[in-house]
Formats: structure tokens, C-alpha cells, sequence
């Protein structure tokens, strides 16, 4: 294994996206990776802190670029922002928040979606809000419509500008009656961040109830705010006038805990997951077993690997408690190497299978049907959307050169290359590290055999 460049990387500084990969597959990765707080919390902890009037501090962040983004996107409205790199502690200081030049924000145009969340405490602070065009992985449209019905409804002003949206609160925000559309993660962030601090009473219908959000609601908590939520995803916020800093350690990231999973079980490998934890994780450990994987739930971490062969599954993505999009791809890897027929349902992005043509180039039988299969009941037929995958295993993959096009989906690239004989040229891998950490120490510590091309 060779290593031209790349390994090291502090806060900000993470390889660029044009970074390739020449990977030599066909061995087990072997080994522990440790993964750290989950980028889902982490960005949106970061911009809960714009909210208190006092310092906060957050454990564990990862050294990912959407922790950048939202670093800088914190710094130009004059966010102190000091860290400790070694252990992954934040210190945010929002005394001299102020509002940004038009400039600076706008560098961060396309960077990520998560500057979207900024609308509510920067109304909240500053009476005003401008938000860049956001990017984000190009999986589908994803639009803000419901983060934008909401804000209004809080009575914030929405204009659209071709450089952004500006948003203002000439009588400040009040609570709202709001139901989504749909229990999208991010809205019911927006809501959240907007309501702790809005005059009376929120009520959010159709919430969604990830994990990620639980924490975020215990972080505001720590802030001083209240909130309860109620069955059938209901979730009540009292707003109150002021918000103090908090101290929090962020939940692990359990979608980087379910890829390496999958890495292990694509190369018939044994991988420990340290920091991984079950409780967040059943949906997902759930599939593993049916799909013949084996783990060993640990104080401090999961172990994954094969039981035996792999078998085929059906499953169909879905939002908490459901088996989460983000852990299709890397799963999909797997059963490639599982033997006979595997359908994945995709119902919460509309775009999420243009990976498996790079899997495909390398050997692998999958057929994606984009407008979905209408073979056995469907579980939670939530949306006029669906996509689903056949995957035929088990089939060997052989080296290719291939493109990453998102997160999730550059991830099983390099896991596809992992598995697959012979070697790979995997280009613009740079875009991996918007969500995981330190990505080639780990299967360097795996014992991957790679050069990094640059
Ligand atoms: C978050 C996660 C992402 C995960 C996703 C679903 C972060 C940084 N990202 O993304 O890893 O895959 O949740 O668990 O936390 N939608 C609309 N209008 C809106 C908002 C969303 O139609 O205003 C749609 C989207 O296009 C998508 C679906 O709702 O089809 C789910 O999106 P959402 O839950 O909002 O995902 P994110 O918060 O962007």
C-alpha cells in the first residue's frame, strides 16, 4: 500500500473532490475502524449554537467537509469557532454574531444543504437571513418547499433571489400549527430550530423521528429549551425568550457503522465498528442476520461479518424506524456477492440507484426499474415515488474505472472495487469525505491495498 497524499487532513482542509483512487481488490478487509459523531447531528448541533447566548461544546465532531461548510458558514456571521482536533471537540462562540457579507456566503454556494437550517436562528438573532444556493449529493431533486412553508407559517418573509433566498421577521417569529407533507429529516430540523425560540406554541405533525433528530432535540434541550414529543409523530415546542450554550457528545454515526458493516460482509471480511451502537442500529442488524451476516454486540462497539454465504433479501427504504436510505448502497455491494434474487425498494429520494451502473460495469447483474416493481406488498406505500433494484448474485466484479457521483454512492464504489479481482480506478473520491472520516487511514487500518493518484 502506498499512500501519495491525502492521508492527513484537519477541520477544513479534507482532500478535494477531484482525488482518484487505484484500488487492487479481492481481499478481506480485516481490522477496527472508529467512527465518531454523526455528521446528521453534528451540522445541525453547530447551527443550534447560533441560538444561545453563551458558548457551546461539542464532542466527537468528525473530520468531514459538511462540518467545514457549516464551520465557515458559522464563521463569516462571526461564530468563534476554536477546536481540538486530537479528540474532535468544538467550541462554538456565538457572542458577536453579526450578519455576513453577501460574498462570503455565497462562497459556499452548492457546497451542502444544511445552510438551509440557518433561517431560524438567524431571524431569531438578527432579524434577517440570506441562504446560498444550496447543493448537496445530486440524488433526486430535493427540494426546500417544506422548510420554506414552514418558515412562513412562523410568519418569516421567503424572497427568492438567483443567488439565494432571503429571508426576514419584521414582527418577529410565532409559534405555528405545522403538518409536513411528509417526515423529512431536514424540515423537521427547520421547525425545530425556528420554534424553540418563536413566541408560543409549535405543534409539528408527521415529524420525523431519526435518531439524529432525538439528539438535536436533546442538545436544544441542554439550551434550555422545551419540547416534548407525543405518538404518531407529533412533537410540542414551548418557545422561550433565551437560549443558553450546551455540552454534548454526538450520537455515533450510525451510517457510517452500517457501510463499513457492509464492506465486511461485501469482501468477506471481519470488521469492529467501534463506537457502533445496537439500539440505533436494530432495522439494520436486522437485514444483516437475514442476509447471513454475523455480529457480535460489544461495550464498545459491533463486530460485522459473514455467517456463512451471503443470502438474498427484499428490502424497501423508509424513514425511522425503517431500513434508511443511506444504508442501501453499501448493502447493495453485498449482495452483489449474495446468492439470487435481492430487490431493494427505494421510496424516500426519487434518484438514489445511479450508482449500480459503475457496479454493473464491473460485473455485477442488477436492473434498476425506475418507476419501481409492483411484485409483493408494499409496507408503506408513503409516496408516489419509488424506484426499486434487482440484483442477481452471486457474480464476481472485476477492477474498473469508474466515477463516484455522491456520497453514499462513492462510498460502495470503493467498497465495489474492494471486492472485485484485479485493480480499479476510482475517480473524484474526494467527494466521499463530505460524510466519512479519515476514509483512507481507515482501510489503510483495514488493510486495503490502494495509491492514492491525486
Ligand atoms: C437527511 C440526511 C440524509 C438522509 C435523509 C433521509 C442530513 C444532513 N442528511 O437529508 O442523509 O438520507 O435525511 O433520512 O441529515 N423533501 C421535499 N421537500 C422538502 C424537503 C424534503 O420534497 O422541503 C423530500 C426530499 O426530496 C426527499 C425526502 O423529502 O425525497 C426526504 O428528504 P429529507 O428527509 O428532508 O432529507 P434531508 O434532510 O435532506
Amino acid at each position: 500500500m502506498t499512500l501519495l497524499n491525502g492521508l492527513a487532513s484537519t477541520y477544513g482542509r479534507t482532500g478535494g473532490s477531484g482525488e482518484a483512487l487505484a484500488i487492487r481488490g479481492g481481499r478481506p478487509l480485516r481490522g477496527r475502524v472508529d467512527v465518531k459523531g454523526a455528521k446528521n447531528l453534528v451540522t445541525k448541533a453547530m447551527v443550534a449554537a447560533l441560538l444561545g447566548e453563551s458558548p457551546s461544546i461539542l464532542h466527537d465532531v468528525p473530520d468531514i467537509s459538511d462540518v467545514s461548510v457549516v464551520r465557515s458558514l458559522l464563521e463569516v456571521h462571526g461564530v468563534r469557532v476554536t477546536t481540538n482536533d486530537e479528540d474532535g471537540t468544538f467550541v462554538l462562540d456565538p457572542a458577536d454574531v453579526a450578519s455576513a457579507h453577501m460574498e462570503e456566503i455565497d462562497a459556499h454556494a452548492g457546497a451542502s444543504r444544511i445552510p438551509i437550517l440557518f433561517c431560524g436562528p438567524l431571524l431569531h438573532q438578527l432579524g434577517q437571513a440570506f441562504i446560498p444556493d444550496l447543493g448537496g449529493c445530486r440524488i433526486g431533486d430535493r427540494p426546500i418547499d417544506f422548510h420554506l412553508d414552514a418558515l412562513r407559517k412562523f410568519g418569516a418573509v421567503v424572497e427568492k433571489l438567483p443567488s439565494g433566498i432571503r429571508l426576514s421577521a419584521p414582527n418577529g417569529l410565532r409559534g405555528a400549527n405545522i403538518h409536513l407533507p411528509y417526515p423529512s429529516v431536514g424540515a423537521t430540523e427547520q421547525v425545530l430550530l425556528t420554534a424553540v425560540r418563536a413566541a408560543g406554541v409549535t405543534e409539528l405533525r408527521n415529524a420525523a423521528i431519526e435518531p439524529e433528530i432525538m439528539d438535536l432535540i436533546a442538545v436544544l434541550q441542554k439550551m434550555g429549551a422545551i419540547i416534548s414529543y407525543e405518538p404518531n409523530r407529533v412533537i410540542l415546542i414551548e418557545g422561550v425568550d433565551r437560549l443558553a450554550g450546551y455540552e454534548h457528545r454526538a450520537i455515533f454515526d450510525r451510517n457510517e457503522a452500517a457501510s463499513w458493516a457492509s464492506a465486511a460482509l461485501a469482501t468477506d471480511g471481519e470488521i469492529f465498528v467501534a463506537g457502533a451502537r445496537q439500539q440505533e442500529m436494530l432495522t439494520f442488524l436486522n437485514v444483516v442476520r437475514k442476509v447471513g451476516g454475523d455480529f457480535d454486540i460489544r461495550e464498545d462497539g459491533i463486530l460485522f461479518r459473514r455467517g456463512g454465504p451471503l443470502r438474498p433479501v427484499t428490502v424497501e427504504t423508509d424513514v425511522h424506524p425503517g431500513f434508511m436510505t443511506d444504508w442501501q448502497q453499501p448493502l447493495i455491494v453485498a449482495l452483489t456477492q449474495a446468492g439470487g434474487r435481492s430487490i431493494v425498494h427505494e421510496t424516500v429520494y426519487e434518484n438514489r440507484f445511479g450508482f449500480t451502473q459503475a457496479l454493473v460495469k464491473m460485473g455485477a447483474d442488477i436492473v434498476v426499474h425506475p418507476h419501481g416493481l409492483q411484485e409483493g406488498p408494499r409496507r408503506v406505500p408513503r409516496r408516489n415515488l419509488e424506484q426499486a433494484a434487482v440484483i442477481n448474485g452471486p457474480t464476481p466484479l472485476t477492477g474498473a474505472e469508474i466515477t463516484v457521483p455522491d456520497l453514499r454512492g462513492g462510498y460502495s464504489h470503493v467498497i465495489a472495487a474492494l471486492t472485485a479481482t484485479g485493480e480499479s480506478v476510482v475517480h473524484n473520491v474526494g467527494i466521499i469525505s463530505r460524510g466519512y472520516e479519515k476514509l483512507f487511514d481507515k482501510l489503510n487500518a483495514l488493510g486495503a491495498d490502494f495509491d492514492v493518484l491525486g
